[in-house]
């Protein structure tokens, strides 16, 4: 992953492109840097942990320069130190990267053959040094499509030269970058994001492009140096991005966020007044489709598994659900009716990418279910359904995973109406109730009071279990997800049946057990397994919107939902999961929106 951001401007760059990096911490944050150039000479500033870190740096010793790159990074290779930290740089050129170079084992003892001399534990540093190699007789474009030819893996790339005050050169393979334009100013970002502060005006480059940018021009090459076109898009006006207003932090925002989400979703694709969900244009007419195939990775994987208990419930279609780092390296076979369904916050998630990309290779109609609609996935689709939820900031996905379960919501039981699966009067009253939805999820935003009661049982456990059946068992898994990332304690989602297989050896004295058990089919039988817990030990946290009063003894604390229809169900039991990792984190005094280790937008394998 990491972030790049570049600037060549008739300006002094080190203040935006500290700006820039902050908004790409999202990408990684364990280290930052930025080099500029300034009397001839490349100015480095680096150091580990967070852009603000950076900041009071350069407010001890400034970084002059009209010229710079900046880097946040997640670190692949190497520990997260300063040394580690990006731009890697030699006497006359400073690189940035994002991605991983495969053969940079074999690189660098080529390069220490010649007696070379690394710094530091990356992979990059090879780029550095195999520049520096080539720059002795090359032009700094020469020299760039030389070293690109040496690396394998994935990348994208800002690299700036001591003896070219005005150029910056990008380039990817992989990875995400794009270009951004203004007067007298020209960028280079990883994404549309980092520079939509500066203008909205970007192209992006695709697989084994090269930018050169200066102040007043950008040019663009192939991979075989062919100078190139770039069409130039006109980016949205998000003026809600990335305020947390009253908030503490961006997570609660966007808990609480999610009723507002959902509606706009449902007023993008529902026809209020004829009851009918508006999608258009399928890659695949729905009576061809013979199979469903869901892909993602994280929260939204588990968006999938939800899912695919939607599909089978309003269609009579087979439907498989994969983590994207599996599905691209199994031995598939591909079929043209089959529907290849991506999900994706970022739309810039490596593994799905890949994922994707394979299906395409293979001649199949992709869909991409995303938040960010510039992304690398919505751009390579031949479908895009964006899920309207606005930015999502918090490292940990929570109105991103409600928004795509309500885009596979409607997309099941709009193909199931079309294929004549489902009877007309069935499909419109699961509208009907779908518009409920945010009203109903706002009440379910009311067990936070309780929620945070239960928070505190967790401090003191050594782990945790989330159980539930159906539907449920996703969002177990998701509940326990949470759990993990926010708060680093261990928490295992399974499936409420296979407790008695193997898990219900982990259950002792007082072990916190979340049984997530609306009022459905599965009922009767999910808290019969809840028994099985409690003559164990294990200290139950239900969550339904049972009033069942047997249901109540023994169990140390209830949470109770609204009412709602069943295949609803799953929208409304996150909201207390979500709150109880959110609670559980907070009193941990963990950093919310950063987890450690992790990162919004994983563009690395
Ligand atoms: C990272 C994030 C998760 C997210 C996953 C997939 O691991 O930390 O929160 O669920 O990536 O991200 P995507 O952007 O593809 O939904």
């Amino acid at each position: 992953m990491c972030g790049i951001v570049g600037i060549a401007s008739n300006k002094s760059v080190s203040a935006n492109i500290v700006n820039s990096l902050k908004k790409l911490e999202y990408r990684g944050y364990d280290s930052a840097g930025l080099a500029t150039l300034s009397n001839n000479l490349i100015n480095e500033k680096k150091c580990s942990g967070r852009v603000e870190q950076l900041e009071k740096i350069l407010f001890k010793a400034p970084a002059e320069g009209n010229l710079g790159i900046g880097h946040v990074r997640w670190a692949t290779h190497g520990i997260p130190n300063e040394i580690n930290a990006h731009p890697h740089s030699s006497e006359i050129v400073s690189v940035v990267h994002n991605g991983i170079i495969e053969n940079s084992n074999n690189l660098k003892n080529q390069l220490e053959k010649k007696g070379l001399k690394f710094k530091s534990q990356t992979d990059t540093e090879v780029i550095t040094l195999l520049l520096t190699e080539e720059l002795k007789n090359k032009s700094p474009l020469d020299a760039v499509h030389e070293t690109l030819k040496k690396l394998e893996g994935s990348f994208a790339l800002g690299i700036i030269f001591k003896n070219f005050k005005d150029m910056i050169i990008g380039a990817r393979r992989g990875s995400p970058l794009a270009v951004g334009y203004s007067t007298n100013e020209n960028y280079l970002g990883s994404d549309s994001y980092a520079l939509k502060s500066m203008t909205n005006k970007i192209s992006y480059l695709d697989d084994g492009d090269i930018c050169v940018l200066t102040k007043d021009n950008v040019e663009f090459y192939d991979f075989r140096k062919k100078k190139i076109n770039k069409k130039v898009l006109l980016l949205s006006d998000d003026k809600n991005i990335a305020h947390k207003g009253d908030y503490k932090n961006f997570m609660s925002k966007e808990i609480f966020e999610q009723p507002i989400a959902i509606k706009n979703c449902i007023n993008e694709y529902i026809d209020k007044s004829r009851d009918e969900i508006n999608f258009y244009n399928f890659p695949i007419k729905p009576d061809s489709i013979d199979k469903i195939i869901l892909v993602g990775c994280g929260t939204a994987y588990h968006s999938c598994l939800v899912a695919k208990y939607w599909f089978e419930e309003f269609t009579s279609l087979t439907v498989e659900a994969d983590v994207a780092s599996e599905f691209r390296y199994r031995n598939l076979k591909f079929n043209k009716n089959s529907l290849y369904l991506f999900v994706s916050q970022s739309g810039e998630t490596a593994d799905t990418a890949a994922a994707l990309d394979l299906c395409k290779k293979n001649g199949v109609k992709t869909c991409s279910i995303v938040n960010v609609v510039e992304s690398s996935i919505a751009r390579n689709s031949d479908w895009v359904l964006p899920i309207h939820a606005g930015p999502e900031i918090g490292v940990a996905s929570t109105k991103a995973f409600t928004g795509q379960m309500l885009l596979l919501y409607m997309l099941s039981l709009k193909i199931g109406n079309l294929r004549g699966d489902i009877e007309r009067k069935y499909y419109q009253t699961k509208i009907i109730n779908l518009k409920k939805l945010p009203d109903l999820l706002q009440n379910s935003l009311k067990t936070e009071d309780k929620i945070q009661l239960v928070a505190k049982d967790f401090l003191k456990s050594k782990g945790s279990m989330f159980l539930g059946r159906g539907f449920s068992f996703p969002i177990a898994l998701e509940g326990a997800l949470k759990l993990k990332e926010l708060s680093y304690l261990h928490a295992e989602g399974y499936p409420a049946g296979e407790m008695k297989h193997g898990p219900l050896a982990l259950i002792e004295d007082g072990l916190p057990v979340i049984v997530i058990s609306p009022n459905d089919k599965y009922f009767q039988k999910t808290i019969s397994n809840m028994q099985e817990v409690i003559a164990r030990g294990g200290k139950i946290l239900l969550i339904t919107d049972s009033n069942d009063s047997v249901i109540s003894e023994n169990i140390r604390f209830k949470i109770n939902l609204p009412h709602i229809e069943k295949s609803l169900s799953p929208f409304l039991t996150t909201i207390p999961l979500q709150l109880l990792a959110y609670h559980v984190a907070l009193l941990k005094k963990c950093d919310i929106d950063k987890p450690r280790n992790l990162a919004k937008s994983v563009t690395v394998e």
